[in-house]
């Protein structure tokens, strides 16, 4: 099969109204990438070694976005909308460069997975000229039925156009299709525009394919793999069963998930095994997780690293460039941003360190912080290994604290401390004896004072 040679045409053109939105349908995301790109994704993985966007509403937008997702993507502007096969047709020099294989796919059917596409492929492979991907939803209004004969596949008819019998049929069209790359034009070409929508359906293949004497065959795929896009909430339930098979796919590779319907993962989690997450934790894009990492309950991370052996949360707060080292430790409503944590380094409680490096072993005190920005410009705070910085203490970047230095609470640390030294940047503390009686009694009188004053008002 690697030898056959595959192109995947996507077709993205429509508006999608019935998003309400001002970014076009395709580009809402899936898992934190726009579910056109989880489309790609599924052709590529399916062999698709070229892929042929065609976009029409929003094209700028989409040209930007694909330039992300799928850089070597060829896009076609699809001028006017007249129909699905008029949408592939937008892709008429791609498709004319002669590929063995055509992968026809909808931008708005994120779930669709590779398996399901390689089976259509290796149809191709054995000599079918047109394979159309059904799949038996639980309502199948507005779908395409999957019409047949003496076990052969001879039309695909639009709800619209369909007899009243056809209408009981449940085998519908999931909209994903492969065609013989030798055939596609000519079929395609052959299309018309005379149903009840007036547009060219790409369905039509199916009948022209059939009539030639062309082997033509249905596939069937699961109704989850198959859905397609319309509104938000659709979006929700395809968001929904993405994370289900994830969760599933990260509890087999040996992730424990304690409550797995309340963890949440992006499209790139990678996350090792015997690491151990607890309930309500949000993996956002670009995070990388070894093995045997503990996080806590109510987590939030987007694009950390976490070595193996760390523990962090709950409540913690990893933000890009947030970086921990072997064992390292990052505790309750801490936030790390742009830092290193390195080896078996602690950041316990209540802290914010970015822009910063904690050496191996240091241990950062409750509430201290590193003061990186100034309003202007971030700046860089050193911590060096096996240093011990006070409670609530301020460092305040640029700076640097020595290996094994020692920072006193509640300091505001302005200058540089070498290695070994101690440093207070606090006012000294003043202690008066039998001064606090005094002092109430001086309110006290005070008060009643007050008080006497306002009663001879009256
Ligand atoms: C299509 C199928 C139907 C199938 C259903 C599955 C056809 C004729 N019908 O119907 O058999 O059961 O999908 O969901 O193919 N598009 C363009 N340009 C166009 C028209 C459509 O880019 O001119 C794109 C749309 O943006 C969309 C996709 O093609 O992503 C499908 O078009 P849509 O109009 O939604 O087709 P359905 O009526 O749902
Ligand atoms: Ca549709």
């Amino acid at each position: 099969m690697s030898q056959r040679s595959c192109l995947s045409v996507i077709l993205a053109a429509g508006e999608g109204t019935r998003m309400k939105s001002a970014l076009p349908k395709v580009l809402h995301q899936i898992a934190g990438l726009p579910m056109v790109a989880h489309v790609v994704k599924a052709a590529e993985a399916a062999g698709a070694g070229s892929q042929a966007l065609v976009i029409g509403h929003g094209a700028d937008e989409m040209r930007k976005a694909a330039s992300k997702f799928a850089p070597k993507a060829e896009t076609f502007v699809q001028e006017k909308r007249l129909g699905t096969a008029h949408a592939v047709l937008a892709a008429r020099d791609a498709i004319s460069k002669g590929y063995n294989d055509i992968l026809v796919m909808f931008g708005d059917t994120p779930l669709i997975d590779a398996d399901a596409l390689t089976v259509a492929r290796l149809k191709l492979a054995e000599g079918a000229a047109v394979v159309v991907i059904g799949f038996r939803p639980p309502n199948p209004t507005g779908y395409g039925r999957l019409i047949e004969k003496g076990g052969k596949l001879i039309a695909v008819r639009e709800e619209k156009d369909c007899s009243a019998e056809e209408r009981k049929i449940g085998f519908c069209n999931a909209g994903m299709m492969a065609v013989a790359g030798s055939q596609a034009l000519t079929l395609l070409d052959a299309v018309g525009n005379k149903n009840a929508k007036g547009e060219y359906y790409l369905t039509d293949i199916v009948e022209i394919a059939s009539g030639q004497g062309l082997d033509v065959v249905a596939t069937e795929a699961s109704f989850e793999s198959a859905l397609g896009i319309n509104n938000r909430a659709e979006l929700a339930q395809a968001e929904g069963i993405w994370q289900a098979r994830r969760r599933h796919e990260a509890m087999l590779s040996g992730v424990t998930l304690i409550a797995p319907e309340t963890v949440y993962f992006s499209h790139d989690t990678e996350i090792g095994a015997d690491t151990i997450v607890e309930p309500n934790v949000w993996f956002g894009p670009g995070v990388k997780i070894a093995t045997g990492a503990k996080i806590h309950a109510f987590s939030h991370f987007e694009g950390a690293t976490i070595a193996s052996n760390c523990e962090v949360g709950p409540f913690a707060r990893l933000r890009p460039g947030a970086d921990l080292r072997n064992k390292a430790k990052v505790g309750n409503f801490c936030e790390v941003k742009k830092a290193t944590i390195e080896e078996g380094a602690k950041v316990n409680h209540l802290t914010y360190i970015g822009d910063a490096r904690v050496g191996a072993g240091a241990n950062i005190g409750a509430g201290a912080i590193t003061c990186n920005y100034d309003g202007y410009s971030k700046f860089f705070t050193d911590i060096g290994e096996g240093a011990f910085v006070g409670s609530n203490s301020s460092l305040v970047a640029p700076v640097s604290i020595g290996k094994r230095g020692y920072i006193a609470s509640g300091s505001v640390i302005t200058e540089s401390v070498p290695d070994d030294a101690l440093a207070f940047g606090r006012a000294r503390q003043k202690t008066i004896p039998g001064k606090a009686k005094e002092l109430r009694e001086r309110f006290a009188s005070a008060a009643a004072a007050k008080k006497k004053a306002a009663g001879a008002d009256h």
